[in-house]
């Protein structure tokens, strides 16, 4: 797993976005949130899918993976906005409208949403695998996945609305692209449409999950620890808000029980893989 991080992280600058021009700082902002790093946590899960399932195309699938890490950079890049959640730190680092402006963090975050297109566009993969991954990303990364997510999850800000509402919500703001992350997975290694539909449905659970967490961690983890801006859910519809923290974390264990109980259902290097990349993640919100 850490061989499989490596090699994503060397395709990653090797094929980091440019841009020549005499704009004097564009090109570094490009870059910033990308090299800033963080857990590659889409990516690598396209990756174990297909190390599982056809390792043989494990190059071919980089270009998938940075797709996706791409197109959820922006999403951290514009989430962060003053606008929207308003925050000074991500992985780490200034956020890119503090390190440069807010003109440059808006019109970066639409530049790498553009170019994760183009990098799927390009890869060494069949036209019709291609114009398959298209369609994924772009609608679980798109108007009724991670966009109206986002849009109801800032609308909604000092508004109270149900739990049945708030995984909806997380849902589609985070649960669906890291859904669609182990669908084109799967895609890519050409496997059959039941399996595609399991994992992604198990990716809309690791997905919830994934959120419900990062809802704990905003209260639990400080900024430091985390990298990025936390205590700053104060006015969110968040998993913590809704239900207390104690409950919330005894949701989180719930799921990622059973989460933990479905990889069993998968076949055997299926859950090797899964079991490998997802013991990291699975309980992150014990901390
Ligand atoms: C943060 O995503 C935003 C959410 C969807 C919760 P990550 O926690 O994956 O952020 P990075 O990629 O590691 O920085
Ligand atoms: C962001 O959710 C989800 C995205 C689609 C970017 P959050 O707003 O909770 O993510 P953090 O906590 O800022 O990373
Ligand atoms: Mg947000
Ligand atoms: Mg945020
Ligand atoms: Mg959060």
């Amino acid at each position: 797993m850490k061989a499989l991080l490596n090699d994503f992280e060397e395709y990653l600058k090797n094929n980091i976005p440019t841009s020549k021009s005499f704009h004097p700082n564009f090109e570094n902002a490009l870059q910033d949130m990308l090299l800033a790093g963080g857990k590659r946590f889409r990516p690598m899960l396209v990756l174990s899918v297909v190390n599982a399932l056809n390792p043989m195309l494990l190059k071919n699938a980089m270009p998938v993976a940075l797709s996706i890490e791409l197109l959820h950079t922006y999403s951290l890049i514009h989430d962060d906005l003053p606008a929207m959640d308003n925050a000074d730190l991500r992985r780490g680092h200034p956020t890119l409208h503090k390190s440069f402006d807010e003109v440059t963090a808006i019109l970066v975050g639409d530049a790498l949403n553009t170019y994760s297109f183009s990098v799927l566009a390009n890869a060494p993969l069949s036209c019709d695998t291609k114009i398959e991954l298209i369609k994924i990303l772009s609608y679980d990364g798109g108007i009724d996945g991670m966009i109206i997510g986002q849009a109801i999850d800032c609308f909604f800000e000092k508004q109270k609305i149900s739990l049945e509402e708030l995984e909806f919500l997380h849902i589609n703001k985070t649960g669906k692209l890291i859904a669609a992350s182990l669908k084109m997975g799967a895609i890519v290694s050409g496997t059959n449409s039941e399996l595609i539909d399991r994992l992604y449905d198990f990716g809309i659970k690791i997905g919830l999950l994934f959120q419900i967490q990062d809802d704990i961690l905003d209260v639990v983890q400080d900024d430091k620890t985390a990298g990025k801006t936390t205590n700053n859910d104060t006015f969110k519809n968040s998993f913590v808000n809704l239900l207390g923290l104690e409950t919330a974390i005894l949701k989180a264990d719930e799921l990622a029980s059973v989460c933990k109980n479905e990889i069993q259902n998968f076949d055997e290097k299926l859950q090797y893989n899964l079991t490998t990349l997802l013991k990291e993640f699975l309980y992150r919100h014990k901390v």
